[in-house]
């Protein structure tokens, strides 16, 4: 696919907050983009800026006391510059957005049959009866059983499952060019979570839309991308095609998180120490203090920049740099495959 084609560009995407603390970058220089139909997976551990990202597209981030720089462009049109009312319609009719936390996310004082027709009432002229038997339609094509009877049920009588299929029948009605699903399934338990996986695939295949998912969990990653960008401490360390992150993830943040895929009934505690402090991030790579390959050349300067190892795979990784033996990093990689899951795999 060429540039041309990009539903969504960001580049240089850059949000800070200013705190009593002082000030702390969540989202350092990412550039990325999504094709049309495309799926692409933002993965990373909590904490590594993966929210404030999404939000800084469609300008939910509150300024101040963040301040979002860098350019997004939705079909070539910048959002940077638009202002807040014409951001609102970007919202409602191009850009969707679902969240981790339904219960949140939903107004606990009207029924889900009135929130899904309030918002499509307020971006299409459709008469009442219309909008319930669309509002009605779309609960049934997110697989909520019983629809026309659970129509007027408020948020409190549906299970969290049941929830998060209205919360994207909500995100649904505008027929969104993109829907922004940020760890829409973390919340679900591990069933349930694969039927939202698969209902999203689906309904992008019927809508062809395009998704921007958001996850700390790789194994969710597997189920859903057809692209991937690594996300650490406000930066991107590896981005690929899925296929490729997961036949030879490169970066060793990437391999770290791989071996934290709960599959297998393997237990894992996660990748071992914390992430820096944002206030305070380390120089060069900010994934050195955990990286087991770190060397003097790791603390030095900038995150390393991102370098093209194979068609569409690039790596921030100072061992892919001329005059370094990446096989160093590689073979990390080779050591865990025999545990890692395969493609594919799911859960349930
Ligand atoms: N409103 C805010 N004010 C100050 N810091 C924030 C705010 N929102 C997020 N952050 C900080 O930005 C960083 C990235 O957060 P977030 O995007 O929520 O991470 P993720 O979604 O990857 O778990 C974290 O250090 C978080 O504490
Ligand atoms: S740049 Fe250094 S610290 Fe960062 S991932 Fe590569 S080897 Fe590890
Ligand atoms: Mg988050």
């Amino acid at each position: 696919m060429s540039v041309n084609d990009n539903l969504l560009e960001v580049k240089n995407l850059t949000t800070e907050f200013r705190t009593d603390n002082g000030m702390l970058t969540a989202v350092d220089a990412v550039d990325f983009s999504i094709g049309e139909g495309e799926t692409v997976c933002i993965v990373g551990e909590s904490g590594s800026g993966k929210t404030v990202a999404t939000e800084s597209i469609t300008g939910l981030v509150k300024e101040p006391p963040g301040k979002v720089s860098g350019t997004v462009e939705l079909e070539g049109k910048d959002l940077q510059s638009m202002n807040k009312k014409e951001l609102r319609q970007v919202r409602g009719d191009n850009i969707a957005h679902i969240f981790q936390n339904p219960q949140e996310a939903m107004n606990h004082c009207y029924s889900i049959g009135w929130q899904i027709t309030e918002a499509l009432q307020v971006h299409q002229d459709v008469p009442d009866d219309e909008a319930r038997k669309r509002g009605i339609d779309l609960l049934e094509r997110v697989g909520l059983a019983n629809a026309s009877a659970r129509f007027d049920d408020y948020p409190h009588e549906l299970s969290g499952g049941q929830k998060q299929r209205a919360m994207i029948a909500m995100a649904l009605v505008g027929n969104p060019d993109l829907l922004i699903a940020d760890e829409p399934t973390t919340a679900l338990d591990v069933t349930v979570q694969a039927q939202i996986l698969k209902l999203l695939n689906e309904l992008q295949e019927d809508y062809g839309m395009s998704i921007l998912f958001v996850t700390h969990d790789l194994g969710v990653v597997a189920e859903i991308a057809d692209r991937v960008v690594v996300m650490y401490a406000g930066k991107v360390m590896e981005r690929g095609d899925v296929f490729d992150i997961f036949e030879e993830p490169s970066h060793p943040y990437t391999q770290a998180l791989m071996e934290c895929i709960p599959d297998k009934g393997r237990e894992t505690d996660g990748i071992p120490g914390t992430l820096p402090n944002p206030y305070n991030t380390p120089d060069g790579c900010r994934f050195a203090p955990r990286c087991d390959h770190a060397n003097e050349d790791c603390t030095i300067g900038d995150q390393p920049e991102e370098i093209e190892i194979e068609r569409n795979h690039e790596v921030s990784c100072v061992y892919y740099q001329s005059g370094y033996d990446s096989s160093v990093v590689r073979d990390s990689e080779l050591e865990s495959d025999s545990s890692s899951t395969e493609m594919g795999a799911t859960d349930d």
